[in-house]
């Protein structure tokens, strides 16, 4: 397994404590990112990393996936507008799982747009840099930062840039996903602009149903189109089962926890004889959607590893 060091407090200061940072990116609705953010932060917690999710979407639906919504930590994106406002470090409701902390998105990120607004008028592109400087104090503990980003909102994700050190973009392998990664990789050039640091760790192939070679040749081809030539893609696909995500969403619970509850409830025939209807049984398929996160975690891991020892060598390992 791999493993990576918590990245020490010395002093390089803002692009150290940045330097996990991981937009979740895609202008396309529904292409995975919120799945994506909320089983690898769930996975890489359940094996002992510290991970933080930012939650830059006003429907919020890592709340549900994570189970959290309407709790009473849960304040719809107050805090996070609250930050960026008074330009003071963000405060993450802690231990949403063992090891993984939130700072919550939803309705009141609306203000946000607005102030951004202001600020733009105000400073010019260098507002976008707010986020940045709200998350790198209280990134500094966590191993991997997440940043879950809305589709079609320019602001929101144009923070998200400027503030992370890696992109990783999901995609389905139709028409639509394959215009949001343009729109991506459009947004990814301007940003570079005010963070040169950001890079595409690569691109997540997102309930395809399919491992084709043929797909894959396509989707490499246009992420190199879309990114200049460049075009890293993840082995990993995560595989289509579709009535395991809606479990995941109804119960609040992520694929690798669903897979403990598929193993301990009843068998069918079981439930049946007992006449018990009223629990609707869980689909089969979590487990093997697990394994495709924890792929995807390790994955993941091994890229930034070998990433952070190509540019820095320091205070990373393998196990
Ligand atoms: N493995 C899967 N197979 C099929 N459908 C899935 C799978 N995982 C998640 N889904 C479903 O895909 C839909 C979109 O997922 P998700 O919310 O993660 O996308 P998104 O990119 O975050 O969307 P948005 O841009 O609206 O925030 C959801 O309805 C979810 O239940
Ligand atoms: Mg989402």
């Amino acid at each position: 397994m791999v493993t990576l060091r918590a990245v020490d407090g010395g002093g390089a200061g803002r692009a150290h404590a940045l330097g996990r940072v991981i937009a979740m990116v895609n202008d396309k609705g529904g292409v995975g990112k919120t799945s994506l953010v909320a089983n690898l932060a769930g996975q890489l917690a359940a094996a002992d990393y510290r991970c933080l999710v930012v939650d830059l979407n006003r429907q919020a639906n890592l709340a549900d996936d994570l189970g959290y919504r309407d709790d009473e930590d849960d304040d719809q994106g107050a805090g996070l507008v609250l930050s960026i406002l008074t330009e003071s470090p963000l405060t993450p409701v802690e231990d949403v799982r063992p090891g993984l902390d939130v700072v919550p998105g939803g309705a009141r990120l609306a203000d946000l747009v607005p102030l951004m607004v202001s600020r733009l008028q105000e400073r010019g592109r260098a507002a976008f840099d707010v986020l940045a400087e709200v998350l790198a104090p209280t990134a500094e503990p966590y191993d991997v930062v997440f940043v879950d980003c809305p589709p079609e909102s320019t602001i929101l994700t144009d923070l998200a840039l400027t503030a992370a050190r890696w992109i990783v973009m999901p995609t389905k392998s139709d028409v639509g996903g394959l215009v949001g990664m343009r729109l991506v990789a459009e947004r990814f050039a301007v940003a570079r602009e005010r963070n040169p640091d950001l890079a595409l760790l690569g691109a997540v192939l997102f309930a395809t149903g399919t491992r084709s070679r043929r797909v894959h040749a396509e989707l490499r081809g246009a992420v190199a189109a879309a990114f200049g030539g460049h075009s890293p893609l993840f082995a990993t696909v995560i595989r289509h089962a579709e009535r395991s995500a809606q479990d995941a969403r109804r119960l609040g619970r992520l694929a690798h926890e669903l897979e403990l509850e598929v193993a301990a409830q009843p068998a069918w025939w079981a439930s049946l004889r007992a006449g018990s209807t009223a629990t609707p049984r869980l689909s089969t398929a979590a487990a093997g959607v697990a394994a495709d996160y924890r792929d995807l975690g390790v994955e993941l891991l091994t890229l930034l590893r070998a990433a952070e020892e190509s540019t820095t060598g320091r205070d990373v390992e393998a196990m």
